[in-house]
C-alpha cells in the first residue's frame, strides 16, 4: 500500500500487520491476560454519543493547545513506546522528525533503541518529553534527569502502572540487529536483551518497585514538571497533585499491564474532578480516530497520547508515516469539530458528549 492511499488509522493497522515481521507485530499488539482491557479501551469510546451545536461560525478552525506552558499545533501527542527500532532502522529519530513536522510532542521512552540527544538532535524544533524509569541509586536518576535538561527535554513522565519488568522471553529474542538501551545503561550489558541475564542487569539498575517517596524525590530535583503516566484512581491523582506533580495522565498501559481495568475514557471525567484543575489532565488508550478525540477532549483532557498508531506510521514509512497517522486524526478532529459545531479547543465541552447508559 503506498501511503496515499492508507487514509485512516485502521489502514495504517493493517499495513504495519502486512508489513512487521510476525515476532514485532505481536510485541507491538500484545495485551495483558485476555485482552479484556486493550478491547474495552477501543469499545469504550463508541459507548459516548456527540450531541453537536449548531449554526456556530465554525469556517476558521484552530486544533492547538497548550500543554505544560508550550503551545502544540494539535492536542494529540506521542506516547512513550519501547524500541521504534523493530518498526523502522531510523527507530525514534523518524517518529521525533514526524511528531515535530505536526508541532506536537512526542515522550521519549526509557527503553528507546536512540540515545536521547540523537533523537533531541534529529528534530531540533521538536517538543521532547522524556519518559525516565526509577533508578536504584539516586545519583543515577539526578544524572539523568540532568541528561534530559541538557539535551533540551521539557518535562519528565513517570510511568507508575508497570511494577514489574517484563519476564525474559516475554519480548521477542533474536534479531538481525543489536538492542541497545543509551538512555538506560551508561555501559551496555555484556548479555543480549531478552536473556535472564540481561534482566539481571537491569535489576541491579533500575528499581523495580517505586514508591511516593521516589516521585517526591524526582520532584524535588528537577527544574522540569514532572508528570505521572498510568493513573486511574482518583486519590492516586490527588496525591500526586500533593506532591507537586502537574500533569496526570490517564493511561491503563494501552492493556497491557493488569487487565480488568477500566477503558481510560472511562475513568477520566472521574480524574478531571479529583484532580479539580490543579494539574493537567491527559488520556491514551485506544485512539483511533478524530472522534475519539473529540470526547476524550470534552471529558477533560488537555490533550490525548497514541502509542500503537504512531508505531504503525513509522512501520509503514518511518518519519513520513508518523506525520500522516497524526495528519488524519487532525483532519478527523477538525472535521469533527466543524460538525460539532467547535472552531476551537475551548469550544469543546462537557455538554458535548453524553454516555449512551444515559438513554436508558
Ligand atoms: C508501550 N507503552 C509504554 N508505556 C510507557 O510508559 N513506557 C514504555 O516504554 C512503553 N512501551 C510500550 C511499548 C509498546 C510496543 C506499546 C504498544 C506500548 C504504553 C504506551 O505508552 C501507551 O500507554 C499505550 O500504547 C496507549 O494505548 P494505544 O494508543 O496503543 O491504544
Amino acid at each position: 500500500m503506498s501511503v496515499a492511499t492508507l487514509t485512516s488509522i485502521a489502514d495504517f493497522e493493517k499495513s504495519a500487520q502486512e508489513k512487521l515481521l510476525d515476532y514485532v507485530w505481536s510485541y507491538y499488539s500484545k495485551t495483558a491476560g485476555t485482552g479484556q482491557t486493550y478491547q474495552d479501551n477501543l469499545e469504550a469510546f463508541r459507548r459516548y454519543r456527540l450531541i453537536p451545536r449548531n449554526l456556530r461560525d465554525v469556517s476558521i478552525r484552530d486544533t492547538s493547545v497548550t500543554v505544560l506552558g508550550t503551545k502544540l499545533d494539535i492536542p494529540v501527542a506521542i506516547a512513550p513506546t519501547a524500541i521504534h527500532r523493530f518498526a523502522h532502522p531510523d527507530a525514534e529519530l523518524a517518529t521525533a522528525k514526524g511528531a515535530a513536522a505536526m508541532n506536537t510532542g512526542m515522550v521519549l521512552s526509557s527503553w528507546s533503541t536512540r540515545s536521547l540527544e540523537e533523537v533531541a538532535e534529529a528534530a531540533p524544533g521538536g517538543v521532547h518529553w522524556f519518559y525516565m524509569l526509577f533508578f536504584n541509586d539516586r545519583g543515577y536518576v539526578k544524572r539523568q534527569l540532568e541528561r534530559a535538561e541538557r539535551a533540551g527535554y521539557s518535562a519528565i513522565f513517570l510511568t507508575i502502572d508497570q511494577p514489574l519488568f517484563p519476564k525474559p522471553g516475554a519480548s521477542p529474542r533474536s534479531y538481525p540487529f543489536t538492542v541497545r538501551f543509551p538512555n538506560i545503561f551508561e555501559t551496555d550489558p555484556p548479555h543480549a536483551f531478552g536473556t535472564a541475564e540481561y534482566r539481571q542487569s537491569l535489576l541491579e539498575l533500575v528499581k523495580e518497585y517505586a514508591t511516593w517517596e521516589d516521585v517526591e524525590w524526582v520532584v524535588a530535583n528537577t527544574r522540569l514538571p514532572v508528570v505521572l503516566k498510568g493513573v486511574l484512581s482518583g486519590e492516586d491523582a490527588k496525591m500526586a497533585v500533593d506532591r507537586g506533580v502537574k500533569g496526570i495522565y490517564v493511561s491503563n498501559h494501552g492493556g497491557r499491564e493488569l487487565d480488568g481495568v477500566p477503558a481510560t475514557i472511562d475513568v477520566l471525567p472521574h480524574i478531571v474532578r479529583a484532580v479539580d484543575g490543579k494539574a493537567e489532565v491527559y488520556l491514551d488508550g485506544g485512539v483511533r480516530t478524530g472522534t475519539d478525540v473529540l470526547k476524550a477532549l470534552a471529558l477533560g483532557a488537555r490533550c490525548v497520547f497514541i502509542g500503537r498508531p504512531a508505531l504503525w506510521g513509522l512501520a509503514h514509512n518511518g518519519a513520513e508515516g508518523v506525520q500522516q497517522v497524526l495528519q488524519i486524526l487532525t483532519e478527523e478532529l477538525s472535521q469533527a469539530m466543524a460538525r460539532a459545531g467547535c472552531a476551537k479547543i475551548s469550544d469543546i465541552q462537557p455538554s458535548l458528549v453524553v454516555h449512551q447508559s444515559c438513554y436508558g
